[in-house]
């Protein structure tokens, strides 16, 4: 999706200080752009991310024949065309790095009387949807994959859906959000058990836009044929965005940071209670709601952090922070032990390797498991990191080099637009030592 070769420079800056806001949360984002398209009447979405992925499934709804206007940055004006309102487009549709717009796509599109056909980039080509494609199927859905079950998708018209009652064989929000989008479309009423409870932001948007959906954690149900009406969504700050700067304060001596209204969700804060137990120090204060949602602000202090045995069941409320955590665990005292954690092989890149082999560029000693790695902490030199265009990875790198004894370049970061647009100069603003010179 991104263009252009972008790497970064990075080292030791100041301590880090002063306040800031992170970017609008990425999934509530696209499924705020997804429910209200397929809404009747007009939405309004504030703190919405204008980063490629969340993007992108907007221009796929407005290829769709959705109305969408941005008045001002940040903000989306839906215009819902009804549940039965969408028409095929004249081409394929281009999912950019987004294993969530793909996914969630697919079950939302398998109930349309139109074809559709959704690609991605290099990253997201290589990530595998036999898991959405497999319940959609039993639902009554044509859908067709590349060999071996990965992107393109062809989603066949017409498909006549049939409500199922489904256990996913692995925790995922995206694989559950596909079934229960398509269970709109479906006859009967759609179940979902998950072996442990992921993201349940699908299921909270169903409800704020009016469908009857019943949930707890762990197993959701939706009836088809209903409507959704149209509702004003305010998108609070991605936890995962925060993370980084978490970690970032914790890690360099002397910083004091005060991260704002930040999206509290428990499904999202698995690596609070990590770091916690490492021995940061992090308070939350003025805790409140927004959009639905539980929002804090963070302030987080430096502390010496110590290695731990990272709890498997934090895993699933974590999956995205895990760059982040290495991280930690690389600076920490002792050694850290993740298991349990072998999803992270199939995010945008493969998120143990490519993050154990960059960390051991800058001499970090760390030993990949099948599920996790085992980090023994101690000092970061600098050297040349490469991200693997892995927006995280690369955010996680920056933190990294705030800690290291020489300059760190790292390599390949344009995909960090996908999720944090302005994230070098955000940075920069509180102390990092960071500089994007192609942007310069
Ligand atoms: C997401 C779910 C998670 C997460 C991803 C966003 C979502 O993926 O890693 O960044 O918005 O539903 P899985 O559901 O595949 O674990």
């Amino acid at each position: 999706m991104s263009s252009g070769r972008v790497d970064w420079q990075a080292g030791a800056g100041s301590p880090l200080r002063g306040e800031l806001v992170v970017p609008g949360d990425k999934s509530v984002s696209h499924r705020a752009v997804m429910l209200a398209a397929i809404a009747d009447g007009t939405s309004e979405i504030e703190g919405f991310l204008e980063g490629e992925d969340t993007r992108a499934t907007a221009a796929i709804f407005q290829s769709l024949g959705v109305r969408i206007d941005a008045p001002d940055p940040s903000r989306r004006r839906v215009h819902g065309v009804g549940l039965h309102g969408l028409r095929g487009a004249p081409g394929p549709l281009d999912c950019g790095n987004a294993g969530t717009g793909m996914r969630l796509l697919a079950g939302l599109l398998a109930g349309q009387a139109f074809e559709s056909v959704l690609v991605g980039d290099a990253s997201l080509s290589r990530r595998p949807m036999g898991r959405v494609i497999t319940p959609l199927r039993q639902m009554g859905t044509r859908i067709d994959a590349a060999e071996g079950g990965l992107p393109p998708l062809t989603i066949h018209a017409n498909n006549v859906l049939q409500a199922i009652d489904y256990e996913l064989p692995v925790a995922s929000a995206q694989v559950k959000s596909a079934v229960l989008l398509a269970g709109l479309y479906a006859r009967g009423e759609t179940r979902v058990r998950e072996p442990h409870p992921t993201r349940d932001y699908t299921e909270r948007m169903l409800a704020a836009f009016g469908w009857p959906v019943r949930f707890r954690p762990g197993e959701a149900v939706v009836p088809g044929g209903h409507a959704l009406r149209a509702t004003a969504v305010s998108v609070p700050a991605d936890f995962s965005s925060a993370a980084f700067f978490l970690v970032a304060a914790s890690l360099v001596p002397g910083s004091d940071l005060l991260l704002r209204r930040v999206g509290m969700n428990p499904r999202r804060t698995g690596l609070l209670q990590a770091l916690r137990l490492m021995g940061a120090d992090i308070t939350e204060l003025d805790p409140g709601e927004q959009g639905g949602e539980p929002v804090a602000d963070l302030r987080v202090r430096h502390a010496r952090l110590r290695g731990i045995e990272v709890p498997e069941v934090l895993v699933p409320d974590m999956i995205d922070e895990f760059p982040a955590l290495f991280v930690a665990a690389a600076l920490a005292e002792g050694r850290t032990v993740v298991r349990g954690a072998a999803e992270l092989r199939v995010k945008e890149s493969d998120r143990i390797a490519v993050t154990a082999a960059a960390l051991q560029a800058l001499g970090a000693r760390i030993v990949e498991a099948p599920d996790g790695a085992v980090i023994d902490g101690g000092a970061l030199a600098g050297g040349v990191a490469d991200s693997h265009g892995d927006h995280r990875v690369a955010m996680s790198l920056a933190i990294a080099a705030q800690r290291a004894a020489g300059p760190v370049e790292i390599l390949d970061c344009a995909n960090v637009a996908t999720s944090f647009p302005g994230f070098v100069p955000l940075a920069r603003s509180v102390g990092f030592g960071l500089s994007s010179p192609q942007a310069e």
